[in-house]
């Protein structure tokens, strides 16, 4: 009887998904789709649900103290009748980015997919019917990006989800919530997702934060990785956490900032070795905006794309779609001149890392082996000083017409000289580097 119930521990221990206090080995498939999820340095969030109706962003119905009870009605009149996801996605194709970003639930806690666990979602609850998430995954995949889910973890509506700092007026009535039966929730939509919408490069928690007033509360997050891993061992898992990676994790997020910037507020944690990713928006929300037409321009735009590969880091740039179900005109218009910028740098940006030069005020470099592409996006100066200690260089030149350029040895590094100041988007010189 003992050996027996020996045996039974021993199985459980063994059979049983990741325990908090077991390490995480990625999977052979993960690690790859790692380096190809670096490599891929730019992806477009959206942002879309019911509140894309309210036009206030995506938070207003904390922000408002909407009753869930009235809230949901949004969904009884929810009928994007432009929403076509082949636009959707060759629009945002032709920006150059590599995967999509889609919230299938947020905060407000609609599913924008058909699941079996809640009425709420837009199938069986909205007169649209029709399977949001699904076309869009499927002309993804039919036009060869990747598809990432954006999942909330907090739920404004729901009466299991036990209370947090947020969504306290929305009129639901058991701040213990019922944690059981909302973890059983969310690992069932989790499988959902994993199983019925094809290869998912990505699961994106977001909420966390919403507890950290409760410093006992467990997310019980190994074992819902665990879960993703073995449904879809390539799936990367990431959490806007705002912390350093947790156990379990394979991407480091950063919100509105660079790693290791810290204007936004939500930053300041450290850089671990995983792949970086930074989310910004596009105009200054998430969740569509009718008041915010104030659209970053396609320059700064660039600006960040660059500078995040200058930091070893992906941009997922967002956008809030339209009540109607397009994407905002001057959005598509951005995304065509990103493209346009893409076509003919994208080979300084893609499977690029961090180059060998630090950030500095004039711009940032990118490297692929001994390719270092120095991206001049502020110059003040036509003579740059490249800190690259002893290495020789074998060749230098203006990256789009491959015009010589000269470089100077000195003390610590090279000087590159430029014939004169450039007033380009983004100057980029590359230096061949001697192995
Ligand atoms: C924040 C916001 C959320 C948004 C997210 C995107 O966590 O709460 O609304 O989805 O940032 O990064």
């Amino acid at each position: 009887m003992k050996n027996l119930i020996l045996t039974a521990l021993l199985a459980a221990t063994f059979l049983s998904p990741l325990r908090a206090q077991e390490h995480y080995t990625p999977s052979p498939e993960n690690l790859k789709a790692r380096s190809e999820f670096r490599d891929n340095k730019f992806g477009i969030f959206l942002h879309w649900g019911l509140y894309a109706m309210l036009a206030t962003g995506e938070w207003t119905m904390t922000n408002k103290n909407l009753a869930w009870d009235e809230y949901e009605k949004l969904a009884g009149g929810f009928y994007p009748s432009k929403f076509d996801a082949a636009s959707w996605v060759s629009a945002i194709k032709a920006s150059g980015a590599k995967y999509i970003c889609f919230t299938t639930r947020h905060h407000e806690g609609f599913s924008m997919f058909k699941t079996k666990y809640s009425p709420y979602n837009v199938v069986d609850g909205s007169p649209f019917g029709r399977d949001i998430v699904k076309e869009l995954a499927d002309e993804c995949h039919r036009q060869g990006i990747k598809i990432h889910f954006y999942y909330s973890h907090l739920d404004w509506y729901r009466n299991d989800y036990p209370w947090g700092r947020t969504g306290r007026g929305t009129g639901r009535t058991n701040p213990k919530g019922d944690w059981p039966s909302y973890y059983q929730f969310m690992n069932n939509q989790l499988t959902e997702l994993l199983t019925n919408y094809g290869e998912v490069g990505a699961i994106w928690f977001d909420g966390w934060w919403d507890q950290d007033e409760n410093p006992d509360f467990d997310w019980q997050l190994p074992e819902q990785y665990a879960l993703i891993h073995r449904l879809q061992p390539a799936c990367l898992v990431g959490n806007n956490h705002h912390q350093v990676p947790f156990e379990g994790e394979d991407i480091q997020i950063f919100e509105r900032d660079l790693p290791g910037e810290n204007t936004a507020g939500l930053s300041g944690q450290d850089i671990s070795s995983l792949p970086l990713e930074t989310c910004e928006t596009m105009n200054g929300m998430w969740g569509y905006k009718i008041t915010d037409q104030d659209y970053k321009s396609t320059k700064t735009l660039i600006h960040y794309l660059v500078k995040a590969a200058g930091k070893d880091a992906n941009l997922l740039m967002n956008i809030g779609p339209q009540p109607d179900g397009e994407l905002p005109a001057v959005a598509v218009q951005r995304l065509a001149e990103m493209g346009e910028w893409m076509k003919v740098y994208g080979e300084t940006i893609y499977g690029t890392r961090g180059g060998c030069v630090a950030p500095h005020p004039w711009g940032v470099t990118t490297q692929k082996g001994n390719r270092l592409f120095v991206h001049l996006l502020t110059p003040q100066d036509k003579a740059i000083f490249l800190p690259i200690g002893d290495r020789k260089v074998k060749k230098a030149f203006r990256f789009v017409d491959k015009t010589p350029l000269k470089v100077q040895r000195c003390e610590g590094g090279v000087v590159l000289s430029l014939p004169e100041l450039p007033t380009d988007v983004d100057y980029v010189a590359e230096l061949v580097l001697a192995e």
